[in-house]
């Protein structure tokens, strides 16, 4: 039975998992009064210190399960805001200390990688596109590499910044989704693929000098903007397929909830004869569920900080995917 805590950015999520089986999966997310989504480290980690004991016993009860059943806690360790993750550490090791069970550090971007799994995806290329983050993962001697990746903005928060440029307010992906729907015209924007990265603040600049234009529609815009950025997506991740070798992609945070990127990469996986995988939503944004998910997996493989060494135990707010030993596969 292990705990999985997750505090990297505006979620404080605690799941519990059994071999590979989700018990509880609760949240919290820090928002903002006036839907703005700036965030303030500092102030989000005290959400996240204001409901921990909330979400911790919420996630113990929908698992039916006692305290003192947990065998182990799983944490984002990074890469994150500090403040969050501090808080997050802060509380693993209170909960692990009292009931005496050994800490197992999660990168938060490999957690994404690994929930994969829960759908059947076996080796896959991960497609990671939420808020902060944008890469092609997969799995390569020893570690999980990144293939490919933003140069500037998270995709997430480039459709945040628009959308709230435009008067749309935060979130911004799913109100651009639904304008996307009823957009008919594609208006041709910037396409900025560079080799296996891509780039995104020039394709922002243009929309919104587009907009103010006001010769386009915002749906129409709205439409472009998806069709174009995914398809840099698509892009990335099939070479990404090609260049592996690999047979199967699977999507992972919180933009991967967009029914049209999932859509095009079903498209292209099909035309490629790759199988592809989509975790249901609870797990492809922030939660504690993939923590303590991709925990159990490493604790079975003997990753694992006991209790007695806990005081060295530290968070690493820029970890880097590639930086960590891939010890359980
Ligand atoms: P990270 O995982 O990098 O820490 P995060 O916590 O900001 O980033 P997630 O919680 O995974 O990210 O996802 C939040 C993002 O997902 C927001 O940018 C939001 O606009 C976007 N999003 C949610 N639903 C949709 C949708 N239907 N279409 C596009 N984007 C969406
Ligand atoms: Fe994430």
């Amino acid at each position: 039975m292990i705990l999985g805590i997750e505090s990297t950015a505006h979620t404080f999520g605690i799941g519990v998992v059994k071999n590979g089986k989700i018990l509880s999966n609760v949240k919290d997310a820090f928002t903002t009064k006036d839907g703005s989504g700036g965030m303030i480290p500092t102030e989000v980690a005290k959400h996240h210190a204001a409901v921990k004991n909330k979400v911790y016993e919420s996630a113990i009860k929908e698992a039916g399960i006692k305290e003192k059943d947990i065998d182990a806690v799983a944490f984002s360790q990074g890469p994150g805001l500090a403040p969050c993750l501090l808080e997050g550490l802060k509380f693993t090791k209170e909960i692990a200390l009292k009931l005496n069970v050994p800490v197992v550090p999660v990168n938060h971007c490999i957690a994404h990688q690994e929930i994969g799994r829960i759908t059947g995806a076996k080796d896959p290329v991960l497609l990671y596109a939420s808020g902060a983050n944008t890469q092609i993962i997969a799995y390569e001697s020893g570690k999980y590499r990144v293939f490919g990746e933003t140069l500037d903005l998270g995709i997430g928060n480039f459709i945040d910044t628009f959308a709230r440029y435009v008067g749309l307010g935060f979130p911004g992906g799913p109100k651009i989704q639904e304008l996307a729907s009823k957009g008919k015209n594609y208006i041709e924007l910037p396409y900025k693929v560079k080799g296996m990265d891509i780039a995104l603040s020039g394709i922002l600049t243009n929309l919104q000098q587009k907009y103010n234009s006001g010769k386009y529609s915002l749906e129409d815009l709205a439409f472009s903007l998806q069709e174009t950025v995914f398809a840099m997506l698509v892009e990335v991740a099939e070479r990404a397929l090609a260049h592996t070798g690999k047979k199967e992609l699977v999507l992972g945070g919180g933009v991967a909830c967009n029914t049209r990127l999932q859509e095009m990469c079903k498209i292209m996986c099909k035309e490629r004869g790759c199988k592809f995988f989509c975790p249901e939503r609870g797990l492809l944004v922030d939660n504690g569920a993939m923590i303590a998910y991709a925990g159990e997996i490493m604790l079975k493989a003997g990753v694992k900080v006991n209790p007695e060494d806990l005081k060295k135990l530290d968070i690493l707010p820029r970890e880097r995917t590639d930086d960590v030993v891939v010890s359980w596969k």
